[in-house]
């Protein structure tokens, strides 16, 4: 890229840029010709039901699945191209649908794997004092998800609940600029949902992001505007208000199987 381009794009106030991103799995097209922009702290829901390619779409912004067409801007950088490790180390973060957890290791050791993982110094194989930068992170992280009393305890003893906190927890390693949490609340209580709506609340307003939610109650909580995705293509975009009492969204969200 030229310097002048470069320069140019360092100035663009979007967090997530996407222009015509589609992904193929054969002959499926899972994501479809999909544009929209996300502002740098914006917090932005997609709905739609199963199989409406939420996930994939998820995966071209990672570099999991990079898209078979279109272009992705993080901060105006073009990162359609780089690697999943590099996209990380621009401050984007992601969860999984499914758990990605050390099982065996106790919250705060999952949390400081997470801020080492992400740091610039190679992993020590000494397990490093409490006072240790990584550990007091760590530490700060296990508050934040509401995780401290149980922060000594192995993942394996958490409830489901506290295992989809503590994923957060491991997203928010580093300097996250913008986080992809997919189904964050699935599965979870009315009590769970409430306390992860308030984590989620909680977030440093400069971070920015998109939550994958069935739940429009959890979604329209923590969201600002909303995305609705139908067989792979975006279907609305608006304000949660209105996203809400949309007979035609309701008519393709409620009808689909939802999971
Ligand atoms: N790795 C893959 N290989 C083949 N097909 C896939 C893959 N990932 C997703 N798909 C298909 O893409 C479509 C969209 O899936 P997905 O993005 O997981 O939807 P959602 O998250 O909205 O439920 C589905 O038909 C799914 O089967
Ligand atoms: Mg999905």
């Amino acid at each position: 890229m030229q310097r002048a381009e470069r320069l140019k794009s360092v100035a663009s106030s979007n967090a997530l840029e996407l222009s015509g991103v589609s992904r193929v799995f054969g002959a499926l097209v899972a994501v479809d010709n999909v544009t929209f922009s996300v502002t740098a702290g914006e917090r932005r829901a997609i709905l739609g039901s199963n199989g409406a390619g939420k996930t994939t779409l998820f995966n071209t912004i990672t570099g999991d699945f990079p898209p078979s067409n279109g272009r992705i801007r993080f901060f105006g950088e073009d990162i359609t191209e780089l690697p999943p490790y590099e996209r990380i180390r621009r401050g984007l973060r992601r969860t999984y649908q499914n758990s990605q957890l050390f099982r065996g290791l106790p919250v705060l050791d999952n949390l400081y794997l997470a801020v080492r993982g992400v740091g610039r110094r190679r992993m020590s194989l000494l397990r490093p004092g409490e006072d240790h930068p990584a550990r007091i992170a760590a530490r700060q992280l296990a508050h934040a998800i509401h995780l401290e009393e149980v922060a000594d305890r192995p993942v394996s003893e958490l409830s489901h609940g506290q295992q989809r906190q503590l994923e957060i927890g491991m997203a928010l390693a580093g300097a996250p600029r913008f986080i992809l949490f997919d189904e964050p609340a699935a599965g979870l209580s009315p009590a769970e949902r409430r306390e992860l709506v308030d984590i989620l609340k909680a977030l440093p307003s400069h971070i920015g992001f998109i939550i994958i939610e069935h739940d429009l109650a959890v979604a329209l909580q923590v969201a600002e505007t909303v995305t609705v995705m139908h067989q792979g293509r975006v279907f609305k975009h608006g304000l949660p208000a209105d996203i809400e009492t949309d007979p035609e969204v309701q008519k393709i969200y409620l009808g689909g199987r939802h999971g």
